[in-house]
């Protein structure tokens, strides 16, 4: 039976964009396919009001291939990564894998990460890269990416800011020019809502020149190879999941009509609606004011049992998750994000407050 999926992703896809997937596939080395890609790319260009100081792209894996390429691509000797959850701490851990130092500036799960603690740490003059996560999906924060994207072009102007917006990205308002980052990237199974396999990544022309003063960038992970071959062919250094691409045109259509702006206060709605039903029967894990809006963390402090809840649910065709990794039981998990809008957000809390017999 098909559950609804209000996990924080991969999040539910429409049999419409489903079924997008069904085109006879095209040669990648062909106009047609060039047609596609630059299709997608302008789409992208447009809905992220990308000015031409910026270079977007599309990569076939998850998310998490970034992780590698800021590390391969991107760090030249030291990086200052910004932990406070599961991800941001992967995230540092794969660039000591890629061979660069790191030092780690840890803040609690459940707080966000301020741009004073960041200047304090930039003050040593050590970095040439920061990391971040803009949406931690395993504690539901949401980082100050703005302010501290504004502090770091003031104070430290050669350093680069790569930013995980993986499951931000679309829900949450994510301009990468105004927040002035030189990468930002998210995967598609989030709020881009379609299947997972490719990432989108932006890529300011300032972060695209360090790259090429890096050495050992690897292959599928040379940021410089991948933005170069678009230039000089309209296509993918290396054969791209083509059905996926094909969902991804057709999202993009569906979210410029919608507006980033419409998209962002569609998800504001979910997120405000599911944080107040939270605080009236749990606590939120995230720190005030730095809620996410496309995942609500819930400190389950009526000690209800997260695992037996999704069997009920499911009867229901709905799933929502539990906590991440040493969270669960202690937290649960509600993704609005994607194609949810408020009436499938209500229907699903009137779900659990049926099932947990929680007062109206
Ligand atoms: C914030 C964040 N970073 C990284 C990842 C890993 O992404 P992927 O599984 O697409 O590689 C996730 C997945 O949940 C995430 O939420």
């Amino acid at each position: 039976m098909h559950k609804r999926l209000l996990i924080p992703g991969p999040t539910e896809v429409s049999a419409d964009i489903l079924l997008e997937q069904a085109h006879f596939l095209i040669g990648h080395r062909t106009g047609e396919f060039s047609e596609l890609y630059t299709g997608i790319i302008e789409k992208l260009i447009s809905y992220f009001e990308l000015p031409n100081s910026y270079k977007a792209t599309v990569t076939t894996s998850s998310g998490t291939l970034w992780f590698d390429i800021v590390g391969r691509s991107i760090v030249k000797k030291k990086a200052l990564v910004c932990s406070n959850g599961a991800f941001s701490e992967r995230f540092g851990k794969t660039i000591q894998d890629c061979g660069k130092e790191v030092d780690f500036l840890k803040v609690e799960w459940g707080k966000a990460i301020k741009s004073d603690a960041i200047a304090e740490k930039l003050s040593s003059g050590e970095f040439d890269t920061i990391t971040i996560c803009h949406n931690e999906t395993s504690t539901g924060v949401r980082n100050p990416i703005y302010e501290i994207g504004r502090m770091v072009r003031q104070e430290y102007p050669d350093v680069m800011l790569a930013i995980d917006s993986i499951s931000g990205m679309v829900g949450d308002k994510t301009l990468p020019s105004e927040i002035d980052c030189d990468i930002i990237f998210a995967s598609t199974q989030k709020c881009f809502a379609l299947p997972p396999g490719l990432a989108v990544g932006f890529v300011s022309d300032k972060a695209l020149e360090r790259a090429r003063d890096v050495p050992n960038r690897g292959l599928y992970t040379n940021l410089v190879r991948i933005l170069d071959y678009y230039e000089r062919k309209h296509q993918t250094p290396f054969t791209p999941n083509i059905p996926l691409l094909y969902t991804l045109d057709k999202r993009m259509d569906l979210l410029l009509e919608e507006t980033h702006e419409g998209v962002y206060q569609r998800h504001k709605a979910m997120a405000e609606y599911t944080q107040k039903w939270a605080k009236k029967h749990f606590r939120l894990f995230a720190e005030p004011g730095y809620e996410s809006v496309t995942v609500t963390c819930v400190e389950n402090t009526l000690a209800k049992n997260v695992k037996e809840l999704n069997k009920e649910l499911a009867e229901r065709q709905f799933m929502i998750s539990n906590g991440y990794g040493k969270l669960a039981e202690k937290t649960f998990r509600i993704g609005h994000m994607g194609e949810w809008d408020l009436a499938g957000i209500k229907e699903a809390l009137w779900h659990i407050d049926e099932i947990w017999g929680l007062t109206k």
